[in-house]
C-alpha cells in the first residue's frame, strides 16, 4: 500500500481509481459487506494482545471468523501471520475449534512465496521472531 501511496503523501496523492483505504476499525467495514464478495483477505501482523484478559480484544476469534466466511467465497484463501508465540498457539487453538475453513499447519520463518512483505515482519526478523503463515481455505461446495 505504500508503495501506492508512500506515507506522508496521503493529502497529495491520487490512488488508482479500484483501490480503496478504509481508515477506521475493519470489523465494521467487513459487517456491511455483501456474502461472497471476496476473493481473498489478508491478516497481517495482527496486534496479539498476549495477555489472557486481552484474549477477547484478538482479531482471530470466532464471531471475525464466522464474518470472513460469509465474506469469502468457497475456496477463496485468508492469509494470515504472526510472529508472536501466544497468539501463534491461539491460532492453532481457535482455527483448530472450527469448520469453516480448512486449517493445514503454516509456514514457519520464511515468508511464502507471493506473499508482500510487511513493515512489522521486517522488524520480527531483525528481532529475531519466527513469524508464522497461514493459509485458510473457505470451505463449501
Ligand atoms: C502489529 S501492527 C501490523 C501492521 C501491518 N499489518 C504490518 O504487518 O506491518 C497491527 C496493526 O493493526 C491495526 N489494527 C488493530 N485492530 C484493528 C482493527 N480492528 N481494524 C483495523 N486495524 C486494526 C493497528 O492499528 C496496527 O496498525
Amino acid at each position: 500500500m505504500s508503495r501506492i501511496v508512500p506515507e506522508g503523501e496521503e493529502d497529495t496523492i491520487t490512488p488508482p481509481d479500484h483501490f480503496r483505504i478504509w481508515p477506521d476499525d475493519a470489523r465494521q467495514l467487513l459487517k456491511s459487506l455483501p456474502d461472497g464478495c471476496l476473493d481473498r483477505a489478508y491478516l497481517m501482523f495482527p496486534d496479539p494482545w498476549p495477555k489472557a484478559r486481552h484474549a477477547k480484544r484478538r482479531f482471530i476469534h470466532p464471531e471475525n471468523i464466522r464474518e470472513l466466511a460469509r465474506l469469502l467465497k468457497p475456496g477463496a484463501v485468508w492469509r494470515v501471520a504472526s510472529d508472536h508465540p501466544v497468539y501463534q498457539d491461539w491460532v492453532f487453538e481457535i482455527m483448530g475449534a472450527q469448520d469453516l475453513f480448512d486449517a493445514p499447519p503454516p509456514a514457519k520463518g520464511e515468508r511464502p512465496e507471493d506473499w508482500s512483505p510487511t513493515r512489522y515482519e521486517a522488524k520480527a526478523y531483525r528481532e529475531g521472531r519466527v513469524p508464522f503463515y497461514w493459509t485458510f481455505t473457505r470451505r463449501g461446495a
